[in-house]
């Protein structure tokens, strides 16, 4: 029922959206990860295609979610491959949305061999930063090696006792000079590994836009909603 109504508005618009978590290897059985389960971009490639684009879902690790029909899949674990994908996916794109949660960090080496317990204390574990990719794309858009033209951000976000969630996500937005960013409240059983969501879209035209409690699905038709007005076109 949910798909019967759905406007064509992105028929002939080429998206790309990542979902999940990136994992950091420490060794062959051994990662740094993160709680992102890839519902909400798996439900943000599944409204796209069903209003008509042409979609690849860059996956990084996601619970067991059925793959969106129609819709091409690329698999990838870490945050160089994530970065790979989707430079090499969104060459001709109009859209990308940003939806996968990256680890900001990874050991500095991993081996391949599984590391041993020793009657020694262990090493501190060395981390170095992973490329931020959506810094990077919206860094190749202004360099003109990218035409990409609605790029968006997500932002997982927890207030802290100075700055609320929508104050983090605000910063964020100009930070990261994407155009437009998805921010939404975690902790608390919020966001991650559940069914629902909420939160505000922001605009770097300055709109503000809260997004109600609901499912991953409606909460990734109003991003398409603000996707396609910026697209423009004569879809009614
Ligand atoms: N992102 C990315 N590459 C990274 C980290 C984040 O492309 N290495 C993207 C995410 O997919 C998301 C957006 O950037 O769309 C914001 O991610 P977030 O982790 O909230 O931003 P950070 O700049 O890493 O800030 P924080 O310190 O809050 O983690
Ligand atoms: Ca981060």
């Amino acid at each position: 029922a949910e798909g019967a109504a759905l406007p064509h508005d992105l028929s002939g618009k080429r998206v790309v959206v990542t979902a999940g978590g990136t994992r950091e290897p420490l060794d062959p059985v051994r990662y740094l990860g993160n709680r992102s389960s890839g519902r909400q971009g798996y439900a943000l490639a599944r409204v796209a295609a069903h209003r008509g684009a042409e979609v690849t879902l860059v996956a990084a690790h996601s619970a067991d979610l059925v793959e969106p029909a129609g819709v091409r899949m690329v698999h990838v674990g870490t945050a160089d491959q994530l970065r790979d994908a989707v430079l090499e996916a969104s060459d001709g794109a109009n859209v990308l949305v940003m939806a996968a949660a990256v680890a900001d960090f990874r050991p500095v080496s991993h081996v391949d061999h599984k590391i041993k317990k020793t009657d020694r204390d262990p090493d501190a574990l060395e981390l170095t930063r992973n490329p931020d990719i959506l810094a990077d794309v919206i860094e190749q858009r202004r360099a003109g090696k990218l035409d990409t033209d609605v790029v968006v951000g997500f932002a997982a976000e927890t207030g802290d006792p100075d700055t609320t969630v929508l104050e983090h996500g605000r910063a964020k937005l100009e930070r990261k000079g994407c155009d437009l960013l998805v921010v939404n409240t975690v902790g608390d059983g919020r966001a991650f590994e559940v069914e629902d969501n909420d939160g505000w879209l922001l605009a770097a035209d300055g709109a503000e836009l809260p997004i109600p409690h609901g499912s991953k699905s409606r909460l990734a038709a109003r991003v398409w909603d603000a996707v396609a007005a910026r697209l423009g076109g004569n879809v009614g």
